[in-house]
Order: C-alpha cells, then structure tokens, then sequence
C-alpha cells in the first residue's frame, strides 16, 4: 500500500538525520522544504523532497496537497486522559473564589477523582476515556502518554492502567503508560502517608511490573503532596522495577524534585511554573527534558514555565497538554502550541520542535515520531490551506487541521 502526497505547500519538521531532542538556539530553527512530496508506504515514510523529484512510479493513492502543508503529529507525552467524570463543580467553586488548594484540602481535587473512578466499572472508564483519546486523535495528536493516579487503591490503579493497555491495544497510535499511584495521599492513610508509601512499594508496584503495565514511573513532588524524600523513595523502587522516572515537579513551590529528578535519571521533569536559577542549572547537559504544561497554568490561573529563561539558557524544552479533570481539561495541542508562543514568548519554530519531536523524546518514541524522517511512523497532519506555519498558533482557539492520518491511513 503506497501512497503520495504531492505539491505540498510545506513540508514541515523535515530531519534527515535520526536526532533525540532539540536544545537552546537550535530550537528555533525548524527545518521545511517547499513545494515537496511525500511516499509512505505500510505505514512509514519512505521517501520526501522536492517536486523536481518526485518519483514517477504508481501509488495506490495520489494525494494533491496543493497550498497545504504537512507535519509531523502532535507528540503528547504527559496527560491523564483516564478519569472518571469531571470536576466541573470545582471549576465553579474557584471562579467564585476559592483556591485549587482549598478546594483539594477540603477533600475535592484528585481525591474527587479518585473516589468517582473507583467506583466506575472498567468498561465505564474504558468507553469515558476512549471517547477523549478519539477527541485529541482528531485535534491532531499521533502519539500520547497516559497516567494512572486517580486510583489510588491497587484495584482502581490496576483498573486505570488496564484501560491504558486496552487502549493501546485498540488504537492505531503510540500509547506509553505512566504509574502515577503517588498523586495524593488517599484518605484512608490521611495520617499516615508512610503507610501509603509502604503500599505503593509493597504491593502495587510489584503487580503494576507483574503485568507489565507501566513503562514509566511518576509521583506529584509537592508541598502537602510528596516530599523530595517521598519522591526519592518511589523513584529508587520503580527503578528496580524498570520503571524510568518522569515526575510532577515545581508546580506550585520549587522544593528540590528536579535535582532528585535528574539524580534518578527521569526521562522528563514536568511542569516547572516555579524555577528557581539552580532548577536550570541543574538540568542543564542532562538527558531530562523540561515539560512544560501551558494549559494547565491558562486554566488554573498560575504562572507560566519560564520557557525563555529554560531555552536561552540551553536547555530543551516539550510541550504537552496535561489533559485531566481538575487541572487542564483540555487536550488540544493545537491550543498548547498558540499557547506557549502568546503567553511564553516562544517562537511558532520553537513551540513546533517542543511539541513533536522534544514531546516523542519526553516518551521514548523520538526513534518512532516527532519529524518527518524515513523510517518513521507516517504519523501526520495535514492543513487546511495557510500560507504560513507561524499561522497555526496565531490562529489560537482554533485549528488548522484538515485531515490527520496514523500509519498513513487517514482517520475520519
Ligand atoms: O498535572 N499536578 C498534579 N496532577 C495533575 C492535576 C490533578 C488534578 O487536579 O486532578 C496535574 O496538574
Ligand atoms: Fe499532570
């Protein structure tokens, strides 16, 4: 099955070479070549360039991408698209005042959550959370990182990654999973988080690697959350499970989880509305990436990452959406990517690398997605008719997304 899109206005994120992330100035060059072609075939891109050379050969489907542009699918590495109901009552308590901390203090927040997916069947939470993986396949998303940790009892957390695993198995994009049973301290251990830790460690972890359920390791480090030591302890117990760290990191307060983030190796540190000098410093020439969440601080009302600070200072940054119920119910790369350059002064150049090929990285996948390389998964987005990619986030609230293809088949 081969296909050819031809006279493509732009070809965008156009990497010949295999390449992990993109660091500091690099970031805002964003390789394209115009007026291209493009073959995939059984799924992969197999071969681009310019028209002068557009192979003569017979395709299976020939399709005019006359004044459109193509580019790699969003990479999302870290959402929480598995939760039961919504908190859109809390929403409501904040407009009329209260903080995202009193509402969680008072037992709202991911403890609400939690309480609502416990008592979901697996098939209920299934087809909820199917529905939002078909929603921000549409909006563009061609590979996704999902967490649990809104379980919070090793039934509901087992449930929660049993669903990311169906949904792996019936869905044509990459799905990685995420063990985020250090998200709040359930009520029942109120007093006693040690406990909780002890449970985590003991009991669910071990069945969490028993059937093989999780490819990374999270925990929330945070003030009236989890310590720096909570989160060392996690990390260093996941880890003899195979579980390589990606944390919550420096929402709220800064206390010292990035250092322990980067001490363990995470594959990404998350979040980063509150950097202090030394957070920068610290992940400088690591292998960690900065993610940053620019929907969750537009929705709660709370700094943004300082994405110039990080990238001026030579660090990579990706870009994700932080879909979930209390923070960020929204899964629209589309709004993430208008979002950093309006509100984080990011370039459209460099706002595209963070959200395809830094976000493939931040999941592991920078070897299946994030650019148009040969090889890689035909994982694509193809505009409506613009005349630059400067206007896919100028044109913020909505998208320019005509058709997306996964595997090189298009999904309607
Ligand atoms: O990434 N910060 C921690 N966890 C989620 C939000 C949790 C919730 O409010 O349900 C986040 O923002
Ligand atoms: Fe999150």
């Amino acid at each position: 099955m081969a296909t050819l899109f031809k006279s493509i206005k732009e070809l965008i994120q156009v990497r010949n070479e295999p390449i992990s992330f993109i660091s500091g100035k690099e970031m805002n060059v964003l390789p394209t070549i115009e007026d291209a072609f493009l073959v995939v075939e059984n799924g992969l891109i197999v071969n681009f360039g310019s028209m002068d050379d557009c192979p003569t050969d017979s395709y299976d489907n020939i399709i005019d991408a006359t004044g459109k542009m193509i580019l790699p699918s969003w990479c999302d590495s870290h959402t929480h698209i598995v939760y039961a109901g919504n908190r859109e009552g809390e929403f409501v308590d904040r407009i009329n005042g209260l903080s995202y901390e009193e509402i969680a203090n008072n037992g709202g927040g991911i403890l609400n959550s939690a309480k609502e997916l416990q008592e979901t069947s697996e098939e209920g939470l299934y087809q909820q959370s199917s529905k939002r993986l078909e929603e921000v396949i549409q909006l563009g998303t061609g590979a996704i990182e999902i967490k649990s940790g809104y379980g919070l009892t090793t039934d509901a957390e087992i449930k929660m990654l049993r669903v990311i695993k169906r949904l792996k198995e019936n869905y044509p994009i990459p799905i990685k999973a995420t063990f985020l049973g250090a998200h709040a301290v359930p009520t029942n251990f109120k007093n006693n988080k040690e406990g909780y830790l002890q449970l985590l460690i003991d009991e669910i972890m071990p069945k969490v690697a028993d059937e093989n359920l999780a490819d990374y390791v999270d925990v929330f480090c945070e003030t009236g959350y989890f310590s720096v030591a909570d989160t060392e302890l996690i990390l260093k117990a996941g880890k003899q499970y195979g579980l390589v760290p990606k944390i919550h990191v420096n929402q709220f307060t800064a206390i010292g989880g990035v250092k322990t983030g980067v001490k363990y190796d995470a594959l990404s540190v998350d979040h980063l509305e509150e950097m202090r000098e030394k957070d920068i410093a610290i992940l400088k020439g690591t292998k960690t990436m900065a993610v940053a969440l620019p929907s969750c601080s537009y929705f709660l009302s709370i700094p943004y990452a300082p994405a110039r600070k990080m990238i001026d200072a030579g660090l990579p940054l990706a870009l994700a959406t932080d879909y979930n119920p209390g923070s960020t119910p929204s899964g629209n790369m589309n709004f993430v990517v208008a979002t950093a350059c309006i509100k984080m002064k990011m370039t459209p150049e460099e706002a595209i690398n963070a959200a395809t090929i830094n976000g493939a990285y931040a999941m592991g996948l920078e070897k299946e997605v994030g650019s148009i390389t040969k090889g890689k998964r035909a994982n694509l987005l193809l505009t409506k008719s613009i005349n630059s990619y400067g206007f896919i986030p100028y044109s913020f609230g909505a998208h320019q997304i005509e058709k997306v293809y996964l595997n090189g088949v298009e999904i309607k």
